[in-house]
């Protein structure tokens, strides 16, 4: 056998090699990549390779070398796989427990909400939350210094008194009406704020849904209808409605809703304080005044508003004691809400 032969049944032997252990890697390794390995000692034989074959036989030495490193490469990195599985996973385990988000008790509501009124024709409308005075106040029927706006203690922008954060979205109302013709009939959800002391019952923001009707010959009786139907689809068909006048500077006449308190049925407990009623929401016509800073004839149109807050309708429907639960984020909190509607 010539050193050419020889070297190619090297090549065989390398291609034909069966690794199947750590020992069997090792043996290959020691035997064609060690610091001894045959490739070195046929290699030496070039000496003895007449000048013009050299070039060849040193290419095919080298391609021994090369399909030596290739298979040992191959061959460890599957054997380090192999012991991974083999030494860390315990295939009978149980698979790990994926956890599922929920939707906010809030965004349940206020999507409750929206659904029935939905029913009866009303569109969600959203607008922004850093409002300007006009749309915030002024168009609403409480001009600068009126008394009315210390009833909504508000965030004013140190660098231009004329910005606010919305304390409700009431302003979403008077923008809709400044660019829509009656008939208008709108829900505006959104995020509110109010500078106020955080504490179980009361927070610095907070949801509400407002809804707003404007056609001709709207009436309160309207209104009544409307409210009475939203709260039997919300709570049951057995809560009454219980409506007291009240004040809102933006409304004329105005009133606050109580319902029969849907935990203990109106008999008294801890939720409605023993009244059997709790309050809901805050709504009235809507002052003629209003409906003429948006460029709506009062004469010809008539309309009804109401607005509530979210998070007091779901404290009350889930019995959640403090609002401050509702901002933390705390998944033992929200995992409460999985099967919820
Ligand atoms: N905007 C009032 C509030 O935030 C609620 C309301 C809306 C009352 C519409 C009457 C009519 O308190």
């Amino acid at each position: 056998m010539d050193i050419f032969e020889k070297t190619t049944a090297l090549l065989n032997e390398v291609n034909d090699a069966t690794i199947t252990s750590v020992e069997s890697l090792e043996t290959f390794r020691i035997r064609f990549l060690g610091t001894k390995n045959v490739l070195k000692d046929i290699f030496g034989e070039i000496k003895n390779v007449p000048n013009e074959r050299k070039k060849e036989f040193g290419q095919l030495v080298n391609s021994v070398k090369q399909a030596a490193e290739e298979k040992f490469a191959i061959h460890q990195a599957q054997l380090q796989s192999n012991t991974d599985v083999a030494e860390n996973i315990d295939l009978s385990l149980p698979g790990d427990i994926t956890t599922t988000g929920s939707r906010h008790p809030i965004q349940l509501v206020k999507n409750r909400i929206i659904e029935i009124f939905s029913k009866i024709g009303f569109n969600v409308e959203e607008d922004r939350e850093i409002e300007d005075d006009w749309h915030n106040f002024t168009a609403l029927n409480m001009p600068e210094d009126h008394p009315a706006r210390d009833m909504q203690d508000t965030f004013f922008i140190n660098v231009n008194p004329d910005i606010v954060l919305r304390t409700h979205t009431s302003s979403v109302q008077v923008r809709v009406m400044e660019n829509q013709k009656p008939p208008i009939r709108i829900l505006s959800p959104g995020r509110v704020y109010r500078n106020e002391t955080i504490s179980a019952r009361s927070h610095c923001f907070f949801h509400q849904v407002e809804g707003l009707y404007i056609d001709e010959n709207v009436s309160f009786a309207d209104l009544l209808q409307t409210l009475d139907f939203f709260v039997k689809e919300l709570f049951g068909q057995d809560i009454k409605i219980k409506v007291r006048p009240s004040y809102f500077p933006f409304t004329e006449p105005s009133a606050e809703v109580d319902v029969t308190c849907f935990i203990c049925g109106g008999g008294g407990c801890n939720v409605c304080k023993h009244s059997g009623w709790v309050e809901i929401l805050g709504c009235g016509m809507v002052d003629p005044k209003v409906l003429e800073n948006c460029n709506i004839d009062p004469k010809k149109y008539a309309g009804f508003a109401f607005g509530m807050g979210v998070e007091r309708i779901t404290m009350l429907k889930y019995q959640i004691k403090d609002i401050r639960l509702m901002s933390e984020n705390d998944t033992r909190f929200l995992e409460q809400f999985k099967s919820a509607r």
